[in-house]
């Protein structure tokens, strides 16, 4: 197979925002099928994108498709997933993997039985910095404390279902953090989790009248965390300080992700590594700007992954350690104790 027929399901932002551009520029890929619940939303985004088939029902759009990907609310990346892998088609699902552990392990599991690809928009991986950081590493030698945060001030996703715990499983730290997770898991390696505590946060956005540059939202049926602090020690002794928030009270936005090792350190945004060398503070940066968009990366590497063409980057069972950090996170702000994994 030297080309893929492409399907979406849920065509709403994301979909809309990054996989259709993206999966349309890529000339082995035929973009030929979308569905969503809301028919006229479907309908909109297929000729606004030139799709030819429109489906209400998803599992008549696999008899079309080699491949998807999957945008719904995350109650539904499970269900839908493990669908299209028992249909035999290849899967690029939507962060986060989905809304338990035990649907994560259910999803891997279809992927492997029916020997199909299944991978999740992890994107921050196939940004310019995220990818130089990963060879970076090498200069940082062994791991000794990494800083995680994901901060946005007070910018609660106004629109969809962000804030609705039934279909998202959580807030800030299950939409935002994970891709930091993710990012900061796979530089490091996959080191194992041994102790995890945490803290959610929902005052915030819970209390009336709130300034919100993202859009209005309900604070009466808002029932996700806002603002999340963890602290995560893994085996081989390296530890993490993690926080994430949608509606932090700061002064800027800002996303930082440092790690500290034996021979050096490394910041990914901005990219920069933090050195002693010849009886110097040594200090190194790059040009990352310019470089290609991380959606069309990312769409290139699971089509060339689909087709045998290379070697996919983000693995289900790499999403699945994110998603168990996440639920440790949440089980230790629950339970007011550590969670020991
Ligand atoms: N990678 C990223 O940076 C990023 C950014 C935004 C959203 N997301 C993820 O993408 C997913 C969708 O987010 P969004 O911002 O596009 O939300 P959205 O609300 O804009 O779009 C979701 C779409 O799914 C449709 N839908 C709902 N239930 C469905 C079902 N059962 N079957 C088919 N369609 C269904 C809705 O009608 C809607 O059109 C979420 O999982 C979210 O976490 C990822």
């Amino acid at each position: 197979m030297t080309s893929l027929k492409m399907g979406i399901i849920g065509v709403g932002g994301i979909a809309q925002g990054r996989h259709l551009p993206a999966f349309k520029q890529l000339e082995n890929v035929e973009v030929t099928a979308v569905q969503d619940v809301n028919r006229t939303r479907a309908e909109e985004a297929a000729e606004k994108f030139d799709v030819p088939h429109v489906f209400d029902d998803y599992k008549d759009l696999f008899e079309k498709v080699d491949a998807v990907t999957i945008c719904t609310p995350n109650k539904f990346h499970a269900e839908i997933s493990i669908a299209a892998l028992d249909a035999g088609v290849h899967v690029l699902c939507e962060k986060p993997m989905a809304m338990t552990v035990e649907e994560c392990e259910a999803m891997m599991e279809a992927g492997e039985r029916n020997n199909r690809v299944l991978s999740i928009a992890y994107h921050f991986r196939h940004t310019a910095e995220g990818r130089l950081a990963k060879q970076a590493m090498q200069e940082v030698g062994d791991p000794l404390v990494t800083r995680v945060q994901a901060m946005r001030r007070r910018k609660v996703p106004g629109w969809g279902v962000f804030t609705n715990k039934e279909l998202q499983g959580g807030g800030s730290l299950i939409d935002f953090g994970c891709h930091l997770l993710d990012l900061a898991l796979w530089l490091l390696d996959g080191p194992k989790p041994v102790e995890v505590i945490g803290k959610t946060y929902d005052r915030l956005s819970k209390t009336p009248g709130q300034v919100n540059d993202w859009g209005e939202f309900d604070h009466e049926t808002f029932n996700v965390d806002d603002h999340v602090t963890s602290y995560i020690m893994f085996e081989d002794g390296s530890s993490m300080q993690f926080e994430c928030s949608w509606a932090a009270n700061i002064k800027e936005d800002h996303t930082t992700l440092t790690v500290s090792g034996v021979d050096g350190g490394l910041s990914v945004y901005p990219f920069e590594v933090y050195q002693a060398k010849y009886g110097a503070l040594f200090d190194q940066t790059a040009k990352v700007d310019g470089g290609e968009d991380e959606g069309l990366v990312q769409a290139k590497n699971f089509v060339d992954s689909c087709l045998g063409q290379g070697e996919l980057v983000v693995k289900p069972e790499e999403a699945l350690k994110v998603s168990r950090l996440i639920a440790a996170i949440y089980e230790s702000s629950e339970t007011g104790t550590s969670v020991r994994l």
